[in-house]
């Protein structure tokens, strides 16, 4: 489908990873309604098709995107934030049961960097800007902010970010674990379509179990988690890619998966 703030693709040698690149430029990209309805209903269709195993999320060179949008949220009301469920949407991106990575260039502030943290990976260009200037604003972040740096970051970098509302660099991001790599900002979209690739190589049936098994490490105990594991590591067992898989290391040769 064509959509109005966002546009997405099918992308990769295999056509197996879906690409979606926020596109309001004007606004930096800022999350309005309309731009966060586009791309839930984007990434719920790419969830949906079979042939893709992978996402990658986007903005522009300048700006992933630089917030929820201001204008379109300052005069709102904490009875009409409840009534309508504002944010309730940005939901479906944390829910998918499909990698997603981001590949942040530019502006991440605020929603924008929310945004990001809500995916699985984070890719950075060399010259991005992370931030949670929400307090700058007179609000607190609300899509995530102190609850994702606190759980990947620690509680020292977490307070400092939100309360300071300091903006920090790629290099930053990467040294405090929130971003996995960085490449020169020109590259970084096709670096982030390679891991993508890399990803959708193997099964997207198992792939989905080892996300939600990693995803358990922020959710529970130590104990509850690692037990999750390894009774998901046994059901593999009862798979048709576990036994290609296996099966084809021992044969030397690549598997053949069918996600089932
Ligand atoms: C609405 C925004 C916007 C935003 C930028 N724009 N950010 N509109 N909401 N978050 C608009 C500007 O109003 C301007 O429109 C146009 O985009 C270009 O922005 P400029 O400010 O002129 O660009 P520049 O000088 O390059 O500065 C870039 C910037 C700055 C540093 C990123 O735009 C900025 O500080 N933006 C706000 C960042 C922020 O506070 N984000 C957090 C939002 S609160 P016009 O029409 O004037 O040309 C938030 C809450 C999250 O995210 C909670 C739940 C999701």
């Amino acid at each position: 489908p064509k959509y109005e703030l966002v546009e997405a693709s099918v992308v990769g040698e295999k056509k197996n990873v879906g690409l979606v690149r926020l596109n309001r430029p004007k606004a930096l990209n800022a999350l309005c309604d309309a731009l966060v309805s586009d791309l839930a209903q984007a990434v719920t269709l790419l969830e949906k098709s079979p042939s893709i195993g992978a996402i990658v999320i986007t903005g522009s060179e300048k700006a992933f995107a630089a917030g929820a949008d201001i204008k379109e949220m300052k005069d709102t009301s904490f009875a009409s934030n409840v009534n309508v469920g504002l944010l309730q949407e940005w939901d479906k991106i944390s829910a998918c049961k499909k990698p997603i990575i981001a590949a942040v260039n530019g502006y991440a502030l605020g929603g924008g960097c929310e945004l990001a943290m809500m995916c699985d990976i984070i890719y950075a260009g060399d010259k991005a800007r992370f931030g949670q200037p929400e307090v700058t604003i007179g609000t607190i972040p609300g899509a995530g902010g102190t609850q994702r740096i606190a759980r990947s970051c620690g509680k020292s970098k977490a307070m400092e970010i939100c309360l300071s509302g300091n903006p920090f660099t790629a290099e930053e991001a990467e040294r405090m674990g929130l971003v996995s790599k960085i490449f020169p900002a020109d590259k970084l979209v096709d670096e982030a379509v390679k891991l993508a690739e890399k990803i959708a190589s193997h099964s997207p049936l198992i792939i989905a179990l080892c996300k939600e098994s990693v995803k358990k490490a922020f959710e529970t105990s130590l104990n509850e988690g690692l037990s999750f594991e390894k009774r998901i590591f046994h059901a593999t067992f009862s798979t048709n890619d576990q036994k290609e898989g296996m099966q084809a290391f021992v044969e030397k040769r690549a598997p053949k998966f069918t996600n089932s």
